[in-house]
């Protein structure tokens, strides 16, 4: 299936420079989303994976539904201030600022495999940070799955030690 023909590509959102990828368009179509979450999913299946970790918030409309499918967990990895728990938080860099991010304490055992999944791969620093949360909990980071990974921006490079997969790349 042609996905990217279901991505509305936005000019100078949120900040000048910036070519926003919007997946709303392709999430809107029932079977796209259904074929682009099996598509992801057939990358996952044979990993025994435990738990699917996703970030606030479109990592969430990505990895619940591969998590379901999976019959796997599902653990959020929020920004500061939105868990209601103990948490421990790591402080990442974005394609467009700066934040922290944070996980439950108690969200992963040690030993669990896990897959990470998020909308789309710009500079890493999400997923770098997601990352090194899972494996302070005892985790272990079996794949990592994207719908969008931006190849000019080379997020891959700081996640070179794991298994990627996107569904669709810009360059
Ligand atoms: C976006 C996107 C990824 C991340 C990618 O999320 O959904 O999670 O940025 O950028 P990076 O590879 O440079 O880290 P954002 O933080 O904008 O949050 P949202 O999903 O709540 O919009």
């Amino acid at each position: 299936m042609d996905f990217k023909s279901y991505i509305k590509i936005v000019e100078n959102y949120p900040k000048e420079g910036i070519r926003f990828k919007d997946i709303t368009t392709l999430m809107q179509d029932g079977k796209v989303y259904k074929a682009a979450i099996d598509e992801m999913t057939a990358y996952a299946q044979d990993k025994n994976v435990d738990v699917v970790v996703g970030p606030e918030a479109r990592g969430f409309v990505v990895g619940c539904p591969i998590a379901y499918a999976l019959e796997a967990g599902f653990v959020p990895v929020r920004k500061a201030g939105k868990l209601p728990r103990e948490v421990i938080s790591v402080d990442y860099g974005l394609e467009y600022g700066k934040d922290s991010l944070t996980i439950h304490k108690d969200a992963i055992q040690k030993g669990q495999r896990v897959l990470i999944a998020d909308d789309l791969l710009a500079t890493g620093g999400t997923i770098e940070a997601t990352v090194k949360m899972v494996e302070e909990l005892g985790g272990e980071v079996v794949g990592i799955a994207f719908m969008i990974e931006l190849g000019y921006l080379d997020g891959r490079t700081k996640l070179d030690k794991y298994d990627i997969f996107s569904l669709m790349t810009y360059n």
